[in-house]
């Protein structure tokens, strides 16, 4: 089914546990199938350079055994290029990575990494693959994504996420900016990180928002409710909201 906001579910987080434990289980894909039945339009992971959660053979099955999208979060190397040509998944969501953060902090410098980003957008959208970059919300970003041709960028909602009160209302702003001005450059725009029940509504009522990538907030509540009723909720609060 085709809508009009899109709630894309990161199974990143139950590899995590898996991996503390380095056992078999929980296993993300049988989360990305539960998550499908309970009404996700797509499926988000992040393939490391350390494989930190997701590791290779979690893309390999998640591209044998989903019959939704999957949505592959990479960084600009060669290695995740290759294997994103290999398995050619719906989309590509180019990422900044560095070894020592906890979660991808900050958007791509889009707007000073062109030389590097233009072979890896073109190769992918080559490839069939919907190249998206997940930038901060901001202008000069935006004009990098329209110079590079990319379908789709992302806007990082962790710093909106984090704040509160005046300043929260000011990167809402900031927000609603940057998605009007790469709508009307012809970009799709989708929105992601740190959104939960209480702070998704403002984000899914910018109009020009067309996908969420939610996760971590996703599976830890799946821990007290079930990760079907915490897909449930949270596409109930995107449809109020919208
Ligand atoms: N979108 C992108 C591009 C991300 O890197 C992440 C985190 O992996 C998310 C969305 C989801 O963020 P969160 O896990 O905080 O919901």
């Amino acid at each position: 089914m085709s809508r009009n906001l899109r709630l894309g579910v990161n199974i990143d987080h139950v590899a995590t546990v898996r991996n503390a434990r380095g056992v078999g289980y929980p296993d993300p894909v049988r989360a990305a199938l539960l998550a499908a039945e309970a009404g996700a339009d797509g499926i988000t992971a992040h393939l490391r350079e350390d494989r930190r959660h997701i590791t290779d053979e979690d893309i390999a099955r998640l591209s044998a055994e989903l019959t939704i999208p999957l949505n592959l979060e990479m960084a600009a190397t060669e290695e995740m290029l290759a294997i994103a040509l290999r398995h050619r998944p719906h989309a590509a969501c180019i990422v900044p990575e560095k070894r020592e953060e906890r979660t991808t902090e900050g958007g791509l410098d889009a707007a000073g990494g062109n030389n590097h980003l233009a072979p890896m957008v073109r190769e992918l959208k080559g490839a069939n693959i919907r190249v998206s970059l997940f930038i901060e919300p901001d202008a000069a970003q935006i004009d990098a994504a329209i110079r590079l041709g990319a379908p789709v960028v992302e806007l990082h909602t962790g710093r909106y996420a984090e704040l509160s009160g005046d300043a929260q209302a000011d990167e809402l702003r900031r927000l609603a900016d940057a998605a009007a001005l790469a709508a009307k450059n012809g970009i799709e725009v989708h929105a992601g990180h740190g959104l939960t029940f209480d702070n998704v509504a403002a984000i899914a009522a910018i109009p020009q928002v067309r996908e969420l990538n939610i996760g971590h907030f996703l599976i830890g509540e799946a821990l007290f409710t079930g990760l079907g009723a915490a897909v449930r909720r949270m596409r109930d609060a995107m449809d109020a909201a919208r």
